[in-house]
């Protein structure tokens, strides 16, 4: 069936749904989301999201520690563009209904975390991104020009090459034409046609075996944009939180926020010695790279399971009041962060690169946009500051949505686009090929391609992912589409990006670390 829309929003998270807030004032938008609205990266955000609030904190201190955890990647625009336009963005949060936790005099209760200078991060207790989703989608429900697509799941962009019509030296010749959308209930693919095209959906972290991330994390929007020929970048800068909770059984990992250690959490190993002065001066408030390599260090030297985090030595009350849900996660599973001491591990986290945008969102495919977690704006270079993202996603969709409004009226509908031809025949009972394929991919990732990488341990991944991908893309060719053999197309894909550029990077920088080149290159 074919659906016509002038804005098409893949994904419900912090992106998609403030980006679909502010087009909807001037036309016809879908949010199409493959789980609930609400089961995104952004709900499970714990820590908070970045702002210069209150002196002494200044727009120069935000601008200094992201560019010091960048490490000579950030993009000098892109960082003065959000950190100077993130206050507008937090009063634009709460004039949507979204509360910050304050202090008893009425100002907000500013919480500090790794690579900050200052106290800057905003929060709710500590499950910020569910009161940011939760307000998000009161608004979205009650606009009227904004038609919600849950469950349903993006499979391709549709595209087409148009000489000459790039505006930009770095533009490709490709013009997107809205998506093919797989309806779940219906199994139908519908042709889901839009003027402009926003790509929101999300991190990449399930191609790892242990990560932060929810199972819709499947790099889904950057895979689709790559087998469209548009440019992807920074593929290589995978950010590992350091504190995850060790529990194998679960998945995705529970996270232990970096907020904890700003409020004075302490990093010890199994026999209660505190070690991460031995790696950096700024102990435990290290750059998230460089505390979760101390961690992987120390559990392969001694051959532990996971370090403890301490707050056992704070004050019960304090704790639970900041910590809340924490408190009670931990407590299910016998642990008193009170009383006992935390097992954590590294989990993957959080992707720093992604689809390539310009300052306005673009993507190097005209008519199409992209924001949030699976956009490479350049904020964050080779290692994302602490509680950047959020922040980076809103000033960002503010910035497509203008764009996007802007061009509205030069752009009409092409109609000359197929409707998708499903005619495969391969039956469900093939299921156990994906399931297993996904571990495989998952296993190849954590073990060749996670903190710490060599080049052979590169040359392995690529081999084993290469005879992945060829089954994978027979089995695709025969069967039915379904979202689990998309999910294992996509992973596969972007397993690929960030091994070759893991690859091509050949030296050590930010998140990248690889034991052949330890050094940085000069450029
Ligand atoms: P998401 O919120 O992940 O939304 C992606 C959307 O895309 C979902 O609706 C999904 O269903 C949809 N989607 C994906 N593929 C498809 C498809 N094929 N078809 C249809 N829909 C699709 N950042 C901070 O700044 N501060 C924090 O404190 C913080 N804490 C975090 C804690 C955890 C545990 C995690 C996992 C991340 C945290 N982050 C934090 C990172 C931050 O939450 C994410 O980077 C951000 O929320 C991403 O938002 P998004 O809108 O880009 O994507
Ligand atoms: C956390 O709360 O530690 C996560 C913050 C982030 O990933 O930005």
């Amino acid at each position: 069936m074919k659906k016509e829309f002038d804005f098409l929003v893949i994904g419900s998270g912090i992106a998609g749904l403030s980006y679909a807030l502010k087009v909807a004032a001037h036309g016809k938008v879908a949010v199409v989301s493959k789980a609930e609205l609400k089961e995104t990266n952004t709900a499970y955000a714990q820590g908070g999201i970045s702002s210069v609030t209150y002196k002494p904190d200044s727009f120069e201190k935000h601008i200094e520690d992201t560019l010091i955890a960048g490490d000579g990647l950030c993009k000098d625009e892109a960082v003065k563009k959000v950190v100077s336009e993130a206050p507008e963005q937090i009063r634009q949060l709460l004039e949507w209904g979204t509360r910050f936790d304050k202090t008893e005099d009425g100002q907000f209760d500013l919480h500090r975390e790794g690579g900050h200078s200052e106290h800057r991060i905003l929060h709710h207790k500590d499950n910020t991104g569910a009161e940011i989703q939760r307000a998000l989608i009161e608004q979205i429900r009650s606009h009227k020009n904004i038609t919600v697509m849950e469950h349903h799941f993006a499979v391709e962009i549709i595209t087409q090459h148009h000489l000459g019509k790039n505006t930009e030296p770095w533009m490709q010749d490709i013009e997107c034409y809205g998506a093919y959308v797989l309806d779940k209930k219906t199994r139908q693919i519908d042709t889901v046609l839009a003027k402009t095209t926003m790509m929101a959906t999300g991190g990449v972290g399930s191609v790892y075996q242990t990560t932060t991330n929810p199972l819709i994390a499947t790099g889904d929007g950057i895979a689709m944009v790559f087998r469209a020929r548009g440019i992807i970048e920074n593929m290589e800068f995978v950010q590992f939180h350091p504190t995850s909770l060790f529990n194998l059984s679960v998945r995705p990992s529970f996270l232990i926020t970096e907020a904890m250690r700003g409020y004075g959490g302490i990093l010890r190993r199994q026999d209660g010695e505190e070690f991460m002065y031995e790696y950096d001066e700024r102990g435990c408030l290290a750059p998230r790279d460089i505390v979760a390599r101390a961690i992987d260090n120390e559990l392969k030297q001694r051959g532990d399971d996971f370090v403890y985090l301490d707050v056992t030595h704070k004050d019960s009350e304090e704790t639970i009041k900041h910590f809340p849900n924490i408190y009670k996660r931990c407590l299910s599973i016998g642990i008193d962060i009170t009383k006992d001491m935390i097992p954590v591990v590294p989990a993957a986290h959080y992707l720093c690169g992604g689809i390539r945008v310009d300052l306005n969102g673009r993507s190097s495919i005209q008519r199409l946009y992209a924001a949030g977690e699976c956009a490479s704006t350049g904020l964050h270079g080779a290692n994302r500051l602490a509680s950047n993202s959020l922040i980076e996603a809103l000033v960002f969709a503010d910035s497509a949505a203008k764009d996007a409004v802007g061009s509205l009226d030069k752009i009409q509908h092409n109609q000359r686009i197929p409707e998708w031809n499903d005619d495969g025949t391969v039956n469900p009972e093939e299921m156990i090929l994906i399931t297993q394929s996904n571990k495989e991919v998952e296993q190849i990732m954590s073990k060749y391609v996670g903190i710490v990488r060599s080049n052979i341990r590169l040359n392995r991944a690529l081999g084993r992912l290469e005879v992945l991908y060829k089954e994978t893309e027979a089995l695709f060719q025969k069967s039915k589409v379904s979202q689990k053999i998309c999910e294992l197309r996509n992973k596969i894909n972007v397993a690929y990006l960030i091994i070759k550029s893991a690859k091509k990077r050949k030296e050590s920088r930010g998140l990248h670390y690889n034991i052949d080149y330890l050094q940085k290159l000069d450029f």
